[in-house]
């Protein structure tokens, strides 16, 4: 879409957000067991961070487990986190050399302690990288995360480091686990389902909303660039009216 007024092409997202959902399914319409959808579902991670980088977006947030999936059956929850050890096992070391930043947001006490590990020994190795921050969202849930700001500023504020009125946007925005993380500018779900479950709820206030029918496994660069194309035909007005932006 252009700009009526300079004919420019609207502006590409700097953060796209996605609920990579349907792995479940995607199993199921083969006759296969479920994890079997969550490893193809690896192969579309790896698949849209690369397209990330060549389409240029600064920052790409994957929903990969939430503060619900733990209530899954122990097996499929076992399964998970071992395709998780082995995702962080096998690519840290791929993202270093492509030259990007690991980020992972979430309650990190449920998760096991080698997990925790490779956690921290993939954000320090990757620190220092610019071309793309790929923030992996696991054991994430945004009440949860919510709560645990206004716990903080409460802490605070009982402490005496910081005043009652002193409790705005930017000091609640800066205890979450999103912090220096710009807003996602458009988020994507994927296998037709329409809602949050609980990912980002602080964060997408103003987020443009894509929903697609493709299940995750089946998600690939051009899918995320239809996404991008949707965004980009929308008009944001932030509340405003188009004229007084
Ligand atoms: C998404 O696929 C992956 C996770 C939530 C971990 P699902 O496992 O939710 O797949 P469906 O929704 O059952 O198809
Ligand atoms: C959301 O998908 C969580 C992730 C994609 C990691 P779910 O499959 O868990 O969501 P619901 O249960 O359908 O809302
Ligand atoms: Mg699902």
């Amino acid at each position: 879409m252009h700009d009526a007024q300079s004919s420019r092409p609207a502006d590409p997202p700097v953060h796209v957000a996605i609920i990579m959902d349907g792995n479940g399914r995607w199993a199921k319409a083969r006759g296969l067991p479920r994890t079997a959808g969550h490893k193809k579902g690896v192969d579309a991670v790896r698949r849209s961070i690369t397209a990330a980088r060549e389409l240029g977006i600064a920052y790409l947030t994957l929903f990969s487990f939430s503060s619900e999936n733990w209530r899954r059956p122990e097996q499929e929850v076992s399964d998970l986190m071992g395709l998780l050890r082995f995702y962080l096992r096998s690519e840290v070391a791929e993202l270093h050399k492509a030259g990007v930043r690991l980020r992972v947001i979430g309650d990190r006490a449920r998760l096991s302690p080698d997990i925790v590990s490779l956690i921290e020994h993939g954000e320090t190795l990757t620190a220092g990288n610019t071309a793309l921050t790929v923030v992996i969202a696991l054991s994430y849930g945004g009440r949860q995360e919510i709560t645990l700001a206004a716990r903080r500023l409460a802490e605070d504020v009982a402490a005496g480091r910081i005043s009652p009125a002193d409790v705005d946007e930017g000091a609640l925005a800066a205890r979450l686990h999103t912090d220096g993380i710009p807003d996602p500018d458009l988020l994507i779900r994927t296998s037709g389902e329409l809602r949050l479950s609980n990912f980002l709820l602080w964060q997408t206030a103003y987020t443009e909303l894509v929903f697609t029918d493709t299940l995750w496994p089946d998600f690939t660069k051009s899918d995320l660039e239809a996404a991008i194309a949707e965004f980009q035909r929308r008009d944001r007005r932030f509340g405003a009216t188009a004229s007084s932006r």
